[in-house]
């Protein structure tokens, strides 16, 4: 997601608004996920790791974030949108893609998309329409199931082109993508003091004359707590006291578990962060770590639970390692603004009104979603010749910054 944005000149109901499957979300909502996650800290004994009280807010079925009704994606707070990502800000993200999703598709033989976590279904519809009939089976794994049902009203015209997978399959052959997909799996939190590393957690809040942390309930709000770790973040840096910043043991393992299963193809994953000699810098002391609601952002992720996205940026490096580690190639890292343009965004830009080419624009310019946001590719058992790269990464590969 990125800043907010200036309103768009489409119509209300045009990209980037909100479906009719979405609706507000209510106090209740918030409520009843507040006593679910207070349950799991009870039984976790009075101290939540942060991961997992992440993974509740946002994923606990009916109730976290992006498991309610609540709109979401858009880019216009007025919709009661949180935030907006590239597809919903202009369908030229899409269609400068699909170059890159061509050539992966053909490189490999086959005729199959997969998707992670397809929000609001915006992505798919732009590559299904660029893409005609090189795309013959379009899977999407999403954790919501609500955002399924958005999938799918958006996404009818291209029935049965379109499937919805429970689990990975056994083995993929064909390109696989992820936009701002990384960005929202649980991180561990981790705080270092000037002599000792914490991990961060969550406690009850105590209510007034007990004590927080005790696993009694007390209070109806959460609370901060650390305890000693051997946990410890990927680089050795002079981390100053203070310091609270976050690693990324689940989007590593689901790279890994990924690589298990991509037989022959691409996997491409877009998404905002750092390489780790970048991430872990004395200025981002504070970490990564934030929320999104209304389209602001605020650092406070135990308060109004369930009514704002938690994310943090992704380690590009870790994520290729995990990759590597589990046999697939690195085959490519670039800013998203190389990337798009790499696939000929401006090109097919040309024919753009003013008011589209403003809000394509939006993707590529530094100080928006263009530098920030980066690109990496993986491949296994691609077809590629060696004088013909990976379209997106053609000229600006920064792999050797990783
Ligand atoms: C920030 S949204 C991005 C949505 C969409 N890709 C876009 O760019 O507008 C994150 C999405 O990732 C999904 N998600 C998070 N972890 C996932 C996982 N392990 N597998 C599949 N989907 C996941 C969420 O349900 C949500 O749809």
């Amino acid at each position: 997601m990125t800043a907010p944005a200036t309103p768009p000149a489409t119509a209300a109901g045009g990209p980037g608004e909100p479906d009719s499957v979405s609706s507000p979300v209510s106090a209740r909502v918030t409520d009843e996920l507040s006593a679910l996650i207070h349950k799991a800290i009870q039984a976790a004994g009075g101290w939540l790791p942060f991961d997992r009280f992440m993974a509740l807010a946002l994923y606990a079925p009916g109730l976290g974030y992006y498991a309610n009704t609540s709109a979401k994606f858009g880019a216009m707070p007025g919709s009661g949108s949180d935030f907006v990502t590239a597809p919903e800000l202009s369908p030229f993200f899409g269609r400068a893609l699909a170059a890159q999703v061509r050539q992966g598709l053909q490189a490999s033989g086959t005729h199959t998309v997969l998707e992670f976590g397809a929000g609001s279904g915006a992505l798919a519809e732009q590559l299904l329409d660029a893409l005609g009939d090189a795309v013959q089976c379009y899977q999407i794994v999403d954790l919501s199931g609500t955002l399924r049902a958005r999938q799918a009203g958006r996404l009818a015209r291209f029935a049965p082109r379109v499937q919805w997978l429970d689990a990975l399959p056994e083995a993929i052959d064909g390109v696989v993508l992820g936009n701002e997909v990384l960005d929202a799996m649980p991180v561990q939190l981790l705080h270092f003091d000037g002599a000792a590393w914490f991990e961060r957690g969550v406690v009850a809040e105590a209510a007034p004359g007990t004590e927080a942390g005790t696993g009694t309930g007390t209070g109806t709000g959460f609370a901060w707590a650390d305890r000693p770790t051997t946990l410890r973040p990927p680089v050795e840096a002079a981390f100053v006291p203070g310091t609270v910043t976050e690693i990324h043991p689940q989007a590593r393992a689901f790279i890994a578990t990924l690589a298990g299963v991509l037989r022959r193809g691409l996997a491409l994953f877009l998404d905002y962060g750092f390489p780790e000699a970048e991430y872990w810098l004395p200025q981002r002391h504070m970490g990564t770590l934030i929320c999104h609601r209304a389209h602001r952002s605020d650092p406070d992720p135990l308060a109004d639970v369930g009514l704002k996205d938690i994310t943090a940026h992704v380690d590009f490096t870790g994520i290729a390692l995990a990759g590597q580690d589990a046999g697939l190639e690195v085959a490519g890292y670039t800013s998203q603004a190389r990337f798009l343009i790499n696939c000929g965004l401006l090109d097919l830009l040309a024919g753009a009104s003013v008011a589209q080419r403003a809000m394509a624009q939006k993707l590529i310019t530094e100080h928006e979603m263009g530098e920030l946001f980066k690109v990496i590719a993986f491949t296994r058992g691609l077809d590629l010749p060696p004088d013909q790269p990976l379209l997106g990464f053609a000229q600006g590969d920064r792999t050797h910054r990783l």
